[in-house]
């Protein structure tokens, strides 16, 4: 950072003002913690109001956490989407500035839809994403900060060579969208992916630039499926099991595409002399996919934030409820809490944790217990905790595993089995785990366990979080989401960790193997009403070997213009 940069920022923090305490914490919540906004999250990402969807640009530019997204400035549904921008410190607290891209030109008029940054060579940010023109078509644009000393890059201007990717007659001008982060080869040329669908096949379409302006499209996409229809917000990005990739042509690639409303991923080697993708497996798209997260997550996008030396995730996780309701709450959509990823120890599979940085919104530790038996069919409630807005670690152990249920190799897609064996079904090892958002009398609760199956080589292990028993209003869609974890009960204990926040709850279990974000609108089990529990309704005792619950405080989520403190979260 030069040292007129260095002045600017000073400036604008000092006539913004610094502040490292929580006060701001209610702010969020205290302007819609009126009555009919029991939904409203306290620490997960939302716009003051309206539609929010895909994360975009998401990236970390001299000392600033960026986050940019599809949002409608005028209604709760989709629409009119225009790229919403708000900035951080550290992931969780977060500033409102105003609108980054506006559909205003020839190339976009009809939407600014969506895209990644980039950050080109001498610490120069750029936006590539996709226009709607005047014909509807999909085409993409670049956008570059219209003033670089400003630490906020609050204005972007669009280039006049827009648009700068059109599509051929070979491509449908309706499947032709959402550019990754481009990446450069050990050749000095730029490389970025379309994600597309021809001939009815999904597909990432590669590009080519010298200059970021001029693209040309390679002879073969990077890869396409035909099992799969369009590809939505593909990402492409190296990764290993540590937190840093040091050689990124050495590691594993993930490729990862959004389809049938979930996020699916293949792991596999890139070869950047010949773009060749060599994977490992290939999506299926039949409930046996490797996906980010097994509930309502989507059009997801990383990010690699090179002060801390971390892949991070964000996804879209959309409400559950119906449009009306979302008029009526005046705002549909959250984002995730940010996640950091690496490569699991077997090498085949993501490990997703919570940013480290949402564990300062833990109030003084208020629950821990330590080897309790939880016997057969049995529940206790985790008390002294903001029910409602928490953060619960749990650490079981099964013991002996002769009594398991046998497993039927049919079962191939973890969500129908959860359908199937709900909470409500008694079994043998398992289900046991946490009833979430529950009321007193448990009549509505939502219930995220694990059941253990024995098939002929190995043990099974199924995680869910069960939704059908979750509100007592009708109209929503309640899904008992399901993923398998891939972990030897035998040799290690099995964990569950579940952010709560109003209206969604987010699951990892296996230590981040598998995960599992829901959406949930109880009518009784509302802010002080609601309750947490831990359960086993197996006909084996199981035993808790450590449980960790914390209330979480509120995030300070505000408009730049609104604020009425300084931005939190500042570190020096
Ligand atoms: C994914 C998506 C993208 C598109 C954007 C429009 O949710 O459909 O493919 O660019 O949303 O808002």
């Amino acid at each position: 950072m030069s040292v007129i940069q260095v002045i600017c920022l000073l400036f604008v923090l000092v006539s913004h003002g610094i502040e490292g305490s929580d006060h701001g914490q209610r702010t969020q919540r205290s302007l819609y913690t009126s009555k009919g906004q029991p939904y409203r999250t306290a620490y997960h990402f939302q716009p003051p109001k309206n539609w929010m969807n895909d994360p975009n640009g998401p990236m970390y530019y001299k000392g600033v956490y960026h986050l940019f997204y599809q949002y409608n400035p005028y209604s709760a549904v989709w629409g009119n989407i225009t790229w919403g921008h708000s900035i951080s410190y550290d992931l969780i607290n977060w500033v409102h500035l105003d609108i980054a891209l506006n559909p205003t030109d020839p190339f976009d008029i009809n939407g600014c839809w969506s895209g990644s940054a980039t950050i080109l060579p001498d610490q120069k940010p750029a936006i590539l994403y996709t226009g709607r023109d005047t014909e509807n078509r999909q085409v993409q644009n670049l956008a570059v900060p219209k003033n670089l000393s400003d630490p906020f890059l609050r204005e972007w201007s669009k280039t006049p060579h827009n648009p700068l990717m059109a599509p051929t007659n070979d491509i449908d001008p309706d499947f032709f969208r959402d550019p990754t982060t481009a990446w450069l080869g050990p050749d000095k040329i730029w490389r970025v992916l379309v994600g597309a669908q021809i001939d009815g096949k999904g597909m990432a379409i590669l590009y080519k630039s010298k200059d970021f302006v001029k693209w040309n499209r390679t002879k073969n996409p990077l890869h396409s499926s035909t099992k799969t229809k369009m590809w939505e917000c593909p990402d492409f990005y190296p990764i290993n099991g540590k937190d840093q990739v040091e050689d990124q042509f050495k590691t594993k690639y993930v490729l990862k595409a959004s389809f049938h409303d979930q996020d699916h991923y293949i792991v596999g080697k890139y070869e950047p002399e010949t773009d060749t993708y060599e994977i490992e497996s290939d999506f299926l798209d039949d409930g046996s996919d490797l996906r980010y997260d097994f509930g309502k997550f989507y059009a997801s996008k990383t990010f690699y934030d090179s002060e801390k030396k971390r892949r991070i995730l964000w996804g879209w996780v959309a409400e559950s409820d119906s449009e009306a309701d979302d008029k009526n709450k005046g705002w549909s959509g959250l984002q995730s809490i940010p996640r950091s990823i690496v490569l699991g120890k077997s090498g085949r599979q993501l490990v997703q944790w919570p940013v480290k940085e949402v564990e300062r919104l833990r109030s003084k530790e208020v629950f821990d217990l330590r080897n309790k038996e939880v016997k057969r069919r049995s529940v206790f409630e985790i008390t002294g905790v903001t029910a409602s807005q928490a953060d619960v670690e749990v650490t079981f152990d099964v013991g002996g595993l002769e009594k398991a249920e046998l497993f039927d190799p049919s079962w191939v897609d973890p969500q129908l089995l959860c359908d199937q064996k709900n909470a409500s079904v008694r079994g043998k090892i398992g289900p046991f785990g946490l009833l979430v958002l529950a009321s007193k009398e448990l009549t509505e609760q939502t219930a995220i366990f694990f059941r253990i199956f024995e098939s002929s080589d190995k043990y099974v292990v199924l995680m869910c979080s069960d939704q059908s028993r979750s509100s007592l209003r009708g109209g929503l869609k309640k899904t008992a989401y399901g993923a398998f974890v891939d972990l030897d009960p035998n040799k290690e204990k099995i964990t569950l960790r579940s952010l709560i926040d109003h209206s969604i709850v987010e699951s990892f279990g296996g230590e981040g193997r598998s995960c599992i974000t829901a959406r949930v609108y109880p009518k009784l089990a509302i802010d002080k009403e609601a309750h947490l529990y831990a359960f086993n309704y197996g006909s084996k005792s199981v035993k808790i070997l450590k449980l960790n619950a914390w209330s979480m405080k509120s995030a300070q989520i505000v408009p730049m213009k609104r604020r009425r403190r300084p931005i939190y979260g500042r570190e020096e």
